[in-house]
């Protein structure tokens, strides 16, 4: 199935050139009346949307109408990537087939042939998914470069049948930040610091950091990022766009470089709620390689996402808000927690006013406990040693010759390109010396006491005690215990720190992570598979509040699709 996208290259036929020419010549002449272009409508109905915000419509609608073709989305993106690229390192590598793939799918809506509401859309996907191609998917590590794997990863497959363009791999935490206690968010060998766009050095959490900052500057469509605890929902927030932690088991893990079977999934990373609804309609699916998809409730017939996005979505919600885990907020963050708690109370009178009915003190009553243990990272340690050596017995190719995590540790150990010990391998060697994996008999317990922490005494306990249909808590805050139990969220842009904030650099003094102008956002936390729910709030939450295009960034591409050299406003005319 992959495999005939990319050998099959179909060459664009005459009348798409001259319906190229013909927009062309409508375009100059708009050029010629108005002196200057910038998402004039054409008198052929054409809009040139900005590629930093043009969300999915506006893009389908271009192309229909042949404003434009996906073959020059595809060039226009790369020109966006490449002005970027040197000061924020968010893609690692282009898609050297991307534009065959283009034309190709530019044919086929010639044709009358589309495969959904992706077709002929660039997104981006992170190091770690498995793509059949000449890409590499090595976690941004030196390890894994040159390793082949033998089929597309199934979200990626997906995204094949529903007419996407894989345009590229982004930037990522080293193996989804599961190796070095002393790393930064966005580093890796592959490709260096990772930064985001709002402040100079700006960290840009992780580990789907590129993805994250890719997706803001409108460097593709959409992006697909992979969480096991926050990977998704951090740097999410901290590019001021919507991420969407999919319930473990709605989309397939395989071929994904694992961390935890029990809580990694991977989920679309996009500029509205409404265009992560659509690439999470494309990306689901149950898959007979990933059992876990297999107990899901829908069996073939899975929610409208897009159709949950509606303005009453809020309306008779009952929310939780567990004032326990924000209480802890001052503990890590000190005075910037401040800000942030202010502008938590601000998006809960959004949602009252929206129709929501709050609900306070919906406790997460084991939360205290949580922080003061260490049964989760066992629990991901022992599916690590597990996974990551089931996943290296797939590779076809293994340059390497890595069996399991050990290997993986002596190769990045000697590897000069990989920092060490600058960058340690302490979660590594955490792992290989307590040598537990997951069918060992001392994991069961080790578990279940993790589940504990999520269940009971955290967000399902808080749910069903007050009859809940969410939680919501300040992104930063919300990661932790939906990973633990594989529960959905949803951040959603809503604000920035505020004018007189004090910078606060990360541990290592190199990124910074609190600074005005940094933006926050406000997560939706349900049970598993409530996904078509909480988007319903999600989105009617965005549509009070619109945030994302108020914040100002200190990095931004600037060539649109206008800017095609076949567009060139000096030859109009
Ligand atoms: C999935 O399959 C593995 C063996 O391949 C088995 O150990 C596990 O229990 C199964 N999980 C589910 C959720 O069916
Ligand atoms: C929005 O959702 C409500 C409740 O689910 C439903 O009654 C209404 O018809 C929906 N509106 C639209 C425009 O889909
Ligand atoms: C919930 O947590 C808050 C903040 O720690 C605390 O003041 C309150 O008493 C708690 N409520 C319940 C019902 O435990
Ligand atoms: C897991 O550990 C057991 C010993 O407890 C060992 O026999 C087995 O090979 C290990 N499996 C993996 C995948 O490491
Ligand atoms: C560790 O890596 C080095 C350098 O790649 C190699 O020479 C050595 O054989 C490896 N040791 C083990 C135990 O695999
Ligand atoms: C447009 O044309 C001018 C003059 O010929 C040239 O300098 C410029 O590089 C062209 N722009 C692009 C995007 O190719």
């Amino acid at each position: 199935m992959t495999f005939s996208w990319l050998s099959s290259i179909i060459p664009v036929p005459g009348y798409l050139l001259s319906m190229a020419v013909f927009n062309f010549l409508w375009l100059c002449l708009l050029l010629l009346i108005t002196g200057l272009g910038e998402s004039k409508p054409t008198p052929a109905g054409c809009t040139l949307p900005s590629l930093l915000d043009a969300t999915q419509s506006e893009l389908q609608a271009g192309l229909r109408l042949g404003c434009f073709t996906s073959v020059e989305l595809v060039q226009t993106y790369i020109h966006r990537i490449n002005e970027v690229n040197s000061k924020l390192n968010a893609v690692l590598q282009i898609n050297p087939d991307a534009l065959k793939i283009a034309e190709r799918l530019d044919w086929q809506r010639q044709q009358g042939r589309t495969y959904g509401p992706l077709h002929g859309l660039p997104i981006l996907v992170k190091d770690l998914i498995g793509t059949y191609d000449r890409m590499e998917t090595a976690a941004g590590s030196l390890a894994l470069v040159g390793s082949k794997v033998r089929e597309d990863a199934t979200v990626v497959a997906n995204l094949r049948k529903g007419g996407a363009i894989i345009l590229g791999k982004t930037s990522m935490s080293e193996w989804a930040n599961a190796r070095s206690s002393i790393s930064s968010n966005g580093w890796n060998a592959r490709g260096g610091q990772t930064y985001a766009a709002y402040h100079e050095e700006q960290d840009p959490s992780g580990s789907s950091s590129g993805s994250a900052v890719a997706t803001d500057l409108g460097l593709a469509f959409a992006a697909l990022g992979t969480e096991t605890s926050g990977s998704i929902i951090l740097p999410s927030e901290k590019s001021n766009i919507v991420g969407i932690k999919p319930t473990v088991g709605l989309t397939s893990r395989y071929m994904v470089i694992p961390v935890s079977e029990r809580e990694d999934t991977i989920g679309p990373m996009a500029r509205t709620v409404r265009d992560a609804a659509i690439v999470l309609q494309v990306i689901v699916g149950e898959d007979a390689e990933d059992n876990y998809t297999l107990v899901s409730p829908f069996h073939h017939k899975y929610p409208d996402y897009t159709a949950a996005c509606n303005l009453t979505g809020l309306q008779d919600k009952r929310i939780g808000i567990p004032r326990n885990v924000i209480a802890t907020l001052p503990n890590f963050l000190g005075s910037t927690a401040d800000p942030i708690i202010a502008s938590f109370e601000r998006a809960v009178a959004v949602m009252e006013e929206a129709g929501a009915t709050i609900v306070e003190d919906a406790n997460f009553t084991a939360y205290e406990a949580l922080l003061r243990s260490e049964t989760p990272q066992r629990v991901v340690a022992a599916d690590m040693l597990s996974g990551l050596a089931d996943y290296l017995s797939r590779l076809t190719s293994n340059p390497n010759h890595l069996g399991g995590l050990e290997d993986v540790r002596n190769f990045t150990q000697h590897s000069p390109g990989e920092d060490f010990p600058m960058r340690d391998t302490h979660l590594w060697d955490m792992a290989l010396f307590a040598g537990m994996n997951n069918t060992s008999p001392d994991f069961w317990p080790v578990y279940q006491q993790a589940l504990h922490f999520g269940e009971d005494g955290g967000l399902l306990g808080a749910l069903s005690r007050d009859g809940l249909d969410a939680v919501i808590l300040p992104s930063c805050a919300a990661t932790s215990v939906p990973g633990i139990i594989g529960t959905p969220v949803i951040t959603v842009p809503f604000d920035a720190f505020p004018a007189g904030t004090s910078i606060r650099y990360n541990t290592r003094g190199d990124l910074i992570d609190a600074a005005p102008g940094i933006p926050l956002g406000i997560s939706f936390l349900g049970p598993k598979w409530s996904e078509e729910s909480l988007i319903a709030m999600a989105y009617a939450f965005e549509q009070r509040t619109l945030t994302r295009r108020k914040l100002h960034r200190e990095v931004e591409p600037r060539n649109q699709l206008l800017d095609l050299p076949n567009w060139n406003r000096s030859s109009c005319g």
